[in-house]
């Protein structure tokens, strides 16, 4: 017991003085550099290693994770669909260092799929295709896809590609009209990330294909050369690309839209738009991501909207973890405090 408390004691001193370095660095150079630096951890395999072995981490992560095994993501998809909300399931992992990592998680999402089909729930699946192997061979990720799309589609269900880093946009649009195209696949979605600048030629052209797109802010480190650096820029796409994916003849060609997002000004200026527009609200869904704004997932639904929202579970947790501290610093602080109170 006092080995317990004495190295409680030994991790206050320490702790504070990080959190006083912090909020100095935050009242003298503002949130963004924080987001920087927690964006560059994210990615950096010396903090991922040191976090990832912390069990006071795995706790403070399980507020954006449902658990992790399949029957960890299933019990949280019931309780959703019970509180009338859709569900999006992603089974956590990215960058794959060889050809057998990714076709694990091929496998696992197979049975995945299988157990969305048994428990009948209101649930697909997001795809990373670096998690699949797109960093080492594009051919093995598209035949992964293959054949979780055919899986996918023998039990009318549907896969979505996430956005990953800037640098994958191309091929990953690439896959997807190959997928779509080449190979026949109806089932199969894409996002855009709204603080891209190629993001409204994108748009554009997912329009005129009649795409499945869910539209997001966008959540890596990116340079000023291909993304806006303010909020402000990044929030008026965001509007701007909305209401373009919600426009009728985007509609009529079949775009159906995910609005994903948890920024109430975003979710406000959709709703305005819908209600002008006289947009059927099951012509379109907000989407959020599991642990984040649970209040508004509710209300939306209490208002009639179609939410869906985004579980992610398995135990390569670090790197969405920290993105979403990088999202809102706040997080940090609830990560600390338990870091202190353990
Ligand atoms: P913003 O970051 O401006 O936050 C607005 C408000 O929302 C905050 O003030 C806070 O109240 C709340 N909030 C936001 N993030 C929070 C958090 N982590 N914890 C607590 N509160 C938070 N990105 C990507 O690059 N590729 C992808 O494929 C996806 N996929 C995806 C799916 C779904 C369903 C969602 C909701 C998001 C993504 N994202 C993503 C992440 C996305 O790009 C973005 O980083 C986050 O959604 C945060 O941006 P917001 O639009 O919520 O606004």
């Amino acid at each position: 017991m006092s080995k317990i408390t004495n190295k409680r004691n030994n991790l206050i001193l320490p702790s504070v003085i990080f959190l006083f370095l912090i909020a100095w660095m935050i009242l003298r150079y503002g949130e963004t550099w924080l987001r920087h630096l927690l964006l560059y951890l994210s990615n950096a395999v010396w903090a991922r290693s040191l976090v990832s072995s912390l069990p006071i981490a795995n706790r403070v992560a399980r507020r954006f994770v449902a658990g992790e095994t399949i029957a960890d993501a299933i019990q949280a998809s019931k309780t959703l669909n019970d509180a009338g909300m859709r569900v999006t399931l992603d089974f956590l992992g990215e960058s794959v260092n060889n050809r057998e990592e990714a076709l694990n998680a091929g496998n696992e999402i197979l049975r995945l799929l299988d157990h969305i089909d048994q428990n009948k729930l209101d649930a697909n699946v997001s795809v990373k295709l670096s998690q699949i192997g797109l960093k080492i061979d594009k051919n093995l990720t598209v035949e992964i896809m293959q054949s979780l799309l055919e899986r996918a589609a023998s039990y009318g269900n549907m896969i979505r590609m996430d956005m990953e880093e800037s640098a994958l946009v191309d091929t990953t649009l690439e896959i997807y009209r190959d997928l779509r195209y080449k190979h026949g696949f109806e089932n199969v979605g894409v996002v855009m990330q709204a603080y891209l600048f190629r993001s409204e030629q994108d748009v554009r052209e997912l329009i005129n294909e009649g795409a499945w797109v869910r539209l997001c802010k966008g959540a890596y480190m990116e340079p000023p050369e291909v993304a806006f650096p303010e909020k402000n820029d990044t929030d008026a796409n965001f509007v701007q690309l909305t209401q373009m994916l919600l426009a009728a003849n985007a509609r009529e060609n079949g775009v159906y839209l995910g609005v994903a997002t948890h920024d109430e000004q975003m979710i406000n200026a959709t709703i305005d738009f819908v209600h002008k527009e006289r947009i059927n609200s099951d012509e379109f869904e907000f989407q959020m991501l599991y642990g984040v704004r649970r209040d508004l997932q509710d209300l939306l639904v209490k208002q009639g909207y179609q939410v869906r929202v985004y579980v992610p579970y398995g135990t390569a947790w670090y790197p969405y973890f920290v993105r979403r501290l990088a999202e809102r610093p706040a997080n940090l602080w609830f990560f600390i405090s338990n870091f202190i109170r353990r």
